[in-house]
């Protein structure tokens, strides 16, 4: 698969959402990043305004849930239209039914996990998803600078990953720019969420260009690549 890239409109101009939107159409999704003030330490949108996306790009909605109990509240965003949504393993707790529901609810199913979360008592739950979010910064928010201790863990998710076969991706978000997108590629990447590399930009378009020509270059000469 190529690789794509999901900007994080929480770096965005909130006033703005729709223009934030129309200035990566050529991203492959639009990441939307939901908190609660409980899970994290921080408050941002939830279903009116994704409901409100919906209708104001064309991009596929990638909902990234940072909130208590999603399995009360993450199936609503898929009935509100967001093509793929994520919840967090901490938080879940009953992640099989869950997954089993955001799929049958014709979404893409996703299970983060936070950077001391390891991946691989969850192993026998990957045939249920269909993304793996490995978090590179602490949950909560944006412009953190790249955790470089959580690169082994991508490397040992595209492992089982492909041990397994199947068509699960595998996503990196925080602090993802054009200076580490390399290496999360290198290392089994293959989504790439960034907010404040894009938005920070006066031309997000090309800042999107830049980081899927390194991700690419990076994934073609990456090893995990051959071995599938
Ligand atoms: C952080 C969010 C990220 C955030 C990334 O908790 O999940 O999606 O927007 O922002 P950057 O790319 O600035 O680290
Ligand atoms: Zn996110």
């Amino acid at each position: 698969m190529a690789v794509q890239i999901s900007p994080s409109i929480l770096s965005a101009d909130f006033a703005r959402l729709a223009d934030a939107a129309a200035s990566v159409s050529n991203a492959d999704w639009l990441h939307v990043d939901v908190m609660d003030n409980h899970f994290v330490p921080n408050l941002t949108i939830g279903l009116p305004v994704v409901e409100s996306l919906r209708a104001a790009t064309t991009l596929p909605m990638d909902c990234h849930l940072m909130i208590e109990d999603p399995d009360r509240w993450a199936p609503a965003y898929a009935e509100a239209g967001a093509a793929s949504v994520t919840f967090h393993i901490e938080a879940a707790r009953a992640p099989i039914r869950l997954a089993r529901e955001l799929r049958a609810l014709g979404a893409r199913a996703g299970m983060a996990l936070k950077p001391a979360t390891p991946v691989e008592p969850y192993e026998d739950l990957l045939a249920e998803l269909d993304l793996l979010l490995v978090m590179t910064v602490e949950p909560g928010f944006g412009g953190q600078k790249f955790l470089d201790v959580c690169v082994p863990k991508i490397r040992r998710s595209r492992e089982l990953i492909a041990k397994h076969g199947g068509e699960l991706w595998l996503q990196v978000d925080g602090g993802v720019s054009a200076e580490t997108i390399e290496r999360c590629a290198e290392a089994g990447a293959d989504v790439f969420v960034a907010g404040s590399a894009v938005f920070s930009s006066d031309d997000p378009g090309r800042v999107i260009d830049e980081l899927r020509r390194r991700a690419s270059e990076a994934t073609a000469r990456a090893s995990w690549q051959f071995a599938r």
